[in-house]
């Protein structure tokens, strides 16, 4: 017996092996259930008891040198996996499908790339504001009614200490109050976020949606650098050369505009979204009300500025010529694997 064991134990140190198979093979022959250890272990049963003591010894001293190649083995070529698996993880395998990107995502990002092409940056602001943030700060008069509960949800009333209502913002105007809080002129930023209105949900109207804001205020900003900047996103977004702006009203900008873009009436279509009229309204828009700046500590003798803000959903809609508004919040595969 002693014999044999030496013969093993100088087989397992001279054994090498050059893949999986091998090694496999080789823990087979020791270490299976019909292995070379269980015949050496039925033998030792059979062996008097004073031999016992010595071979025991001696056989286990084989069983580790096994175990021990096999580990070894195994570091350089990797797990032995048993012939059943069949399995070779290092195989390629076919080409994994893309998924895609929501389409509110696609025109989010062209449209913070325009304007980052013009020197904006992106800016960032809680969903659950202050009060001061969403209206206050924003010129917004006690009583005016998009304070009201039919519009905002709100998340905390006024404290007994003087604590500030809290609220689900109502548009993204109020990145623009931290912005001029945090940042001394020039401001350049485009501001885009998801914004929450107390309505019932329909094809046309949502209570969360996506808007886009930018802001930009520096000495000398004037009423046509606005225009202009609208100009340069309309026909970079849109391929349309003609915008309008029409005379309307926020609290927090004077004088405040709609603008409009010309979409032309070319095809049915062009008729039905622009009702007969060849304009679409895209976004709101006005030079920031001095009272605004001053309430965020910016010195309105010196420094003016002009805001916009548009809904990102709109705009998607438009653009991909999709009609109802609870397509984007519903994730249907098949609705979103269109935008890949
Ligand atoms: N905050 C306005 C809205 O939600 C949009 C707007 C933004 C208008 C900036 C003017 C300037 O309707």
């Amino acid at each position: 017996m002693q014999d044999k064991i030496n013969q093993y134990l100088a087989e397992v140190e001279a054994f090498s092996a050059s893949g999986n198979q091998d090694t496999e093979n080789f823990r087979i022959k020791f270490l299976g259930r019909k292995g070379l250890l269980n015949d050496l272990f039925e033998e030792f049963k059979t062996i008097s008891p004073d031999q016992k003591k010595v071979m025991g010894q001696e056989l286990n001293k084989l069983k580790n040198a096994v175990q021990q190649k096999i580990d070894s083995l195994q570091q350089s070529t990797g797990p032995v996996k048993s012939s059943q698996e069949g399995m070779d993880l290092t195989r390629p395998t076919g080409a994994v499908p893309y998924g895609s990107r929501h389409p509110l995502s696609i025109v989010r990002g062209e449209i913070l790339d325009i304007f980052s092409r013009i020197g904006f940056t992106v800016a960032d602001g809680p969903e659950i504001e202050d009060d001061w943030h969403v209206f206050s700060g924003l010129n917004f008069p006690p009583e005016h009614p998009a304070r009201d509960m039919q519009d905002t949800f709100f998340i905390r009333k006024k404290g007994d200490n003087g604590e500030d209502e809290m609220v689900l913002r109502t548009h993204t105007s109020s990145v623009q109050v931290r912005a001029m809080e945090n940042q001394k002129p020039p401001i350049r930023i485009v501001m885009p976020g998801r914004v929450y209105r107390n309505e019932a949900v329909s094809a046309r109207a949502h209570c969360q949606f996506h808007q886009i804001e930018g802001l930009y205020i520096d000495e000398g900003v004037s009423f046509a650098d606005m225009k202009q900047t609208l100009l340069y996103f309309t026909q970079e977004f849109f391929g349309k050369a003609k915008i309008r702006l029409r005379p309307s009203y926020f609290p927090f900008t004077e004088p405040s505009a709609e603008m409009d873009v010309y979409w032309g009436l070319q095809t049915e279509a062009d008729y039905r979204i622009t009702k007969g009229t060849g304009w679409l309204e895209i976004m709101g828009c006005g030079m920031v009300d001095p009272a605004v700046l001053s309430a965020s500590g910016i010195d309105p003798q010196k420094y003016s500025g002009f805001a916009f803000g548009m809904g990102i959903e709109r705009i998607t809609m438009l653009r991909y010529q999709i009609d109802d508004l609870r397509m984007f919040f519903e994730n249907d595969v098949r609705f979103l694997k269109q935008f890949s």
